[in-house]
């Protein structure tokens, strides 16, 4: 079998949907990274999103739904959460984050309801939900008449995919259909926020900066646990979106070293560097000169647009994965700002320590 990519026109869409009503699972273009999804009330189908994936079961997925009427009710009624067990300080918080938000890359965490397997939240007393701006994505989930479970349709534990085609080269072997919308608008996962007591915990930082949401909320968002804590987010694991290759992430002082020639000699014959900004050509002149090897570059925004690093980060990411590079080296994240947390965060969990 080899994935099937099909442009999502309407007619598309519609064979998608018969798959995963079959309980199939498929490749959905999202607004933040492609998806790999099933139906979110169907346990067998969503062992096969864990097996496909080769996911460990502790990390539990996120539910996908489409715009079905304003805030927690329609939620409530497709018994995805338990409005009795949310406080209400708790559902003001999530009706006006919601409010604001949806359609878009934010998820919020809220006590599950009575439809959601125990395989979908690993057993946990939370839920995931998501409602994806892109349109397709809502066509699909329409279309098919259910909630979709969909965590990113990379194998675990390796980039992300923000194409039809990097979907192909994951997962082509061990699915039927990927529907192509295109390359993804915001390239980094959503925010993953947990709401419990009027409090919104940040366990993912993602494509709605904190800034915009702590002005919705009102508050400084609460800190995640370190990974391994028994309240953290279970899926935030130290190693993530990793290359094949070994990657470094550069300090300050480290990058600074690279560019003056520091490591000349103790390189291998073709290094990679994955550059924050600039002029690819020239920092690969600039670099080959001083260390004497030979460089790749790849740089995430020529002007230092967050925006657009983010768009890149995972096919520039691939694009040194696939070049002959033997190490990687990847320049920090300065800004703290708008999506810098969410590039930095991705690059921490991509490199070796
Ligand atoms: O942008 C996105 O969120 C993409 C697209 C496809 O929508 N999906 C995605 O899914 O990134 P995934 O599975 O790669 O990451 C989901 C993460 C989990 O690893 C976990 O950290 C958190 O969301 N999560 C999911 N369900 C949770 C729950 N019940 N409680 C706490 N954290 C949860
Ligand atoms: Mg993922």
């Amino acid at each position: 079998m080899r994935a099937e990519i099909l442009a999502a026109s309407p007619d598309a869409v519609v064979r998608a949907a018969a798959l995963l009503r079959a309980g199939q699972v498929v490749g959905l273009p999202t607004e933040t990274v492609y998806g790999l999804a099933g139906n979110a009330l169907d346990p067998d189908a969503v062992a096969r999103i864990f097996s496909v994936k080769e996911r460990p079961t502790f990390d539990p997925l996120i539910v996908h739904v489409a715009p079905l009427g304003i805030g927690l009710q329609p939620l409530a009624e497709a018994g995805l959460i338990d409005l009795g067990a949310i406080d209400l300080a708790t559902r003001d918080l999530a009706e006006r984050l919601l409010a604001r938000f949806w359609p878009g890359p934010l998820t919020v965490v809220l006590p599950r309801g009575p439809r959601v397997p125990d395989l979908v939240t690993s057993g946990l007393p939370g839920v995931a939900l998501r409602m994806p701006a892109h349109p397709v994505a809502q066509a699909l989930i329409r279309e098919a008449g259910v909630p979709l479970a969909a965590p990113s349709a990379n194998r675990f534990g390796r980039i992300s995919p923000t194409t039809a085609l990097h979907v192909q080269s994951e997962l082509g072997e061990r699915i039927a259909l990927i529907l192509d919308g295109g390359a993804c608008a915001v390239g980094v996962e959503s925010t993953v926020l947990a709401l419990d007591a009027g409090r919104a915990t940040l366990l993912r930082p993602g494509g709605v900066p904190r800034a915009e949401l702590e002005v919705v909320a009102g508050f400084t968002l609460g800190a995640a646990p370190p990974p391994g804590a028994a309240s953290a987010s279970p899926g935030m694991l130290a190693s993530h979106y990793a290359p094949r290759k070994p990657m470094h992430l550069l300090d300050q002082a480290l990058a600074r070293g690279l560019h003056s020639g520091t490591f000349a000699g103790a390189l291998p014959a073709t290094i990679g560097v994955l550059a924050q900004e600039g002029d690819a050509q020239a920092h690969a002149r600039a670099l080959e000169q001083a260390l004497g090897c030979r460089v790749r570059v790849e740089v995430l925004s020529p002007t230092g647009a967050l925006d657009e690093a983010a768009r890149r980060l995972f096919a520039a990411m691939r694009a040194l994965d696939a070049s002959d590079a033997e190490v990687l080296f990847a320049e920090p994240v300065r800004a703290t700002l708008g999506l810098g947390p969410a590039i930095a965060d991705r690059l921490r969990r991509a490199c070796v320590r």
